[in-house]
């Protein structure tokens, strides 16, 4: 969630009309992450297609040098091979690939375009696994999106941040980055003794060799590889029990101001009651460890990295709903194309409505019509009706519309279907085991089952229409 959500994204925002066949449209072939993109020097072939590999598991062992921004890693990655194949392809953007072996043998391999395409010395067999050892080393800055937002592996005066969506996973490890295949992961990280490392998961401690700690995280709960998170700086480690016996492990730098630190506290306490709230909304937490990164340096938003989310100093109560409601909707529940990503946005922001419903409604008027007619309120001309919620462009992902239309299409939804067909769609929806990634149409497929109405009509209003519905 931005900080100031809107006004700066806005701006940026293109208005082309919707069609996948353009290049600015997040799943184009021509989108960095893309894997039937070829590589630059490659041939388009048969081999690099994103149903053609899945990892099953990344061991990431990195060695981060802080003053030099120098990362040197290991990726340990168990894959099969979905048919036969000559070829494997990664993303990797930044970092050189210095060797790869394949089940032990030395492997071909070509990095450009950020790809990493490697030719094991015998082809891949359909169905059968393999592990991939990359090694790799490269000096890290600052990447930034197709907004101009810093993104992916961002280094810091005091360690590393990572928060790498949609696509900045490849700054630091080589990755299949695509929306269809979670893995598991482990995490080692060497950094000057001193700093401490964090990641997605829970801990499987740390020691010291000579000027050096190594840290050790385990994250068994499949993940997609822009979920993925690393936290070196100056942290506070501390450890509760939250709803479901799951480990709430935060890590919080030592050097905010008092006043930071202090509402940083205070807010991070509310994580046990918002996610009682959260269960209780949407059905179980689905994942073994929750958390949060809080960092000092000033990245001005926050990331929903599984189990773990990364805040900016500023993190309230609202946006601990916002990343924690994340952890249901685009973690474990994952769309399959960026396209749908009003999904994960709208379900996130739905639930700080109905969080500041239920906590500041009565107080301070912050009800859940507030919220909505907030949004309705805006006027035909404003930006926020340009997009179509359901096909923004790469520049539109994080677009205020995506964020705010998205909770409005979920309330007028409500509204449409009634409270009963509502919370049984949100329940369905939300406990989906998804490996693959669901859809709008698959959303708009179970809302029809579900209430049993027609809601073509509907959908093309909210949904696949730029200009504000007249209600
Ligand atoms: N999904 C994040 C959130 O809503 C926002 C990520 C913004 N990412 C970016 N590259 N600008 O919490
Ligand atoms: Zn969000």
């Amino acid at each position: 969630r931005a900080v100031a959500v809107g006004a700066a994204v806005t701006l940026l925002a293109g208005c082309a009309p919707g069609h996948r066949d353009r290049p600015d449209h997040p799943d184009h072939p021509d989108h960095p992450a893309h894997p039937d993109r070829p590589a630059a020097a490659g041939k388009p072939g048969a081999t690099a297609t994103a149903d053609a590999l899945d990892v099953q598991h990344y061991g990431l062992d990195l060695d981060y040098a802080v003053t030099t921004r120098r990362l040197t890693g290991t990726a340990t990655i168990d894959l099969v091979a979905r048919r036969d194949l000559s070829r494997v392809v990664l993303n990797l953007r930044g970092p050189q690939t210095l060797s790869v072996r394949v089940d032990g043998h030395e492997a071909g391999f070509r990095q450009g375009g950020g790809k990493l395409v490697i030719t094991p010395a015998v082809p891949l067999t359909a169905g059968v696994s393999a592990v991939a050892e990359i090694r790799y080393r490269g000096t890290m800055g600052t990447p930034k999106d197709a907004n101009g937002t810093p993104y992916g592996w961002i280094a810091t005066p005091d360690g590393a941040q990572v928060l790498s969506e949609p696509d900045g996973a490849p700054t630091w490890f080589p990755a299949h980055d695509v929306l269809t295949d979670k893995a598991t992961y482990d995490f080692r990280v060497t950094v000057p003794r001193g700093r401490t490392a964090v990641a997605n998961g829970v801990p499987a401690g740390h020691h010291d060799h000579g000027g050096r700690t190594t840290w050790t995280w385990r994250a068994r709960d499949p993940m997609l590889s822009y979920l993925a998170t690393v936290g070196i700086g100056d942290y506070d480690l501390t450890r509760s029990t939250g709803p479901q016996g799951i480990p709430i492990i935060d890590a919080v730098d030592r050097h905010l101001t008092a006043t930071a630190a202090e509402d940083t506290r205070a807010a991070l306490a509310e994580q046990q009651a918002v996610l009682r709230f959260l269960i209780g909304r949407w059905g179980p937490y689905p994942f073994s460890a929750a958390g949060a990164i809080v960092d000092d340096d000033r990245l001005g938003y926050a990331l929903e990295t599984q189990t773990r989310p990364v805040y900016a100093t500023d993190v309230d109560d609202t946006t601990i709903v916002h990343e924690l409601a994340h952890q249901w909707f685009g973690d474990s529940v994952n769309i399959g194309s960026w396209r749908d990503i009003w999904l994960n946005e709208g379900f996130a922001v739905y639930s700080e409505w109905l969080w500041e419903d239920q906590a500041y409604g009565e107080k301070y008027g912050a009800t859940l019509d507030a919220s909505a007619a907030d949004v309705l309120a805006l006027p035909a001309g404003d930006p926020i009706w340009k997009v179509t919620l359901a096909d923004p462009t790469r520049a539109q992902l994080f677009d205020r519309a995506v964020y705010d239309r998205g909770a409005l299409v979920l309330y007028e939804l409500r509204k449409t279907i009634g409270d009963q067909d509502f919370w049984r769609l949100a329940r369905t929806w939300a406990g989906q085991r998804t490996q693959t990634g669901v859809s709008t149409a698959d959303f708009e497929e179970l809302a029809g089952r579900i209430s049993g109405q027609d809601l073509t009509g509907f959908f093309r209003t909210w949904l696949h229409s730029a200009g504000k519905p007249s209600i």
